[in-house]
């Protein structure tokens, strides 16, 4: 497959992904079993896989959807997240964050703290995809589908460039 100047390879196919995911949700109906949760899923890159595992969740549940924004403080030097979109009210919720790829961590360590903040009676995370080699934070992550090596991956939902979101399976870019 080729997106603008790149050329990219499958790295799992559509049936890998179905299969795992079918293996994701069974352990989270039966951890929340008579629980209600709250599924959060981290926009734009999670929205295939967010659609596909919810699919496969049979337990009572609702599922909302934010975004973060990151933009440099004119004043520090670090980089602040905003998180965009969270209406409910996730104040003594179980929560469920569901989120396509985890790479530095970052991403999700920020959301984790936001989360904690505003009071969640439990937060745990569904990640498809992690890069374990690259990951600079401590993350408990409870539901995790695919170890994957540090290179750039697209399609089911993830990137490049804006680009390449709408696959049923999951590309590496060609070294
Ligand atoms: P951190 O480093 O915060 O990054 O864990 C998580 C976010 O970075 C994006 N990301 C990728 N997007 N292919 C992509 O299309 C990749 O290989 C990749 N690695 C990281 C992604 O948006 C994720 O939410
Ligand atoms: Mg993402």
């Amino acid at each position: 497959m080729k997106i603008k100047d790149k050329e990219f390879e499958v790295l799992i196919t559509a049936e890998e992904l179905n299969q795992k995911i079918k293996i994701l949700a069974e352990g989270i109906n039966a951890d929340y079993k008579g629980k209600n949760p709250l599924f959060i899923a981290i926009l734009n890159g999670s929205f295939m896989f967010a659609a596909d595992l919810m699919k496969e969740i049979e337990v009572e549940c609702g599922i909302s959807f934010i975004k973060l924004s990151s933009y440099q403080e004119m004043t520090s030097t670090g980089s602040v997240t905003e998180l965009i979109g969270l209406n409910e009210n996730i104040f003594k919720r179980d929560v469920v964050i569901i989120e396509d790829i985890i790479d530095t961590g970052g991403t999700m360590v920020s959301v984790l703290d936001e989360f904690r903040e505003r009071g969640v009676s439990s937060v745990e995370v569904v990640t498809l995809l992690l890069k374990p080699t690259a990951l600079q934070n401590n993350i408990d992550i409870k539901y995790l589908g695919f170890e994957i090596p540090d290179v750039f991956v697209v399609g089911y939902g993830l990137d490049y460039d804006g680009l390449g979101r709408n696959t049923k399976a999951i590309y590496q870019i060609k070294s």
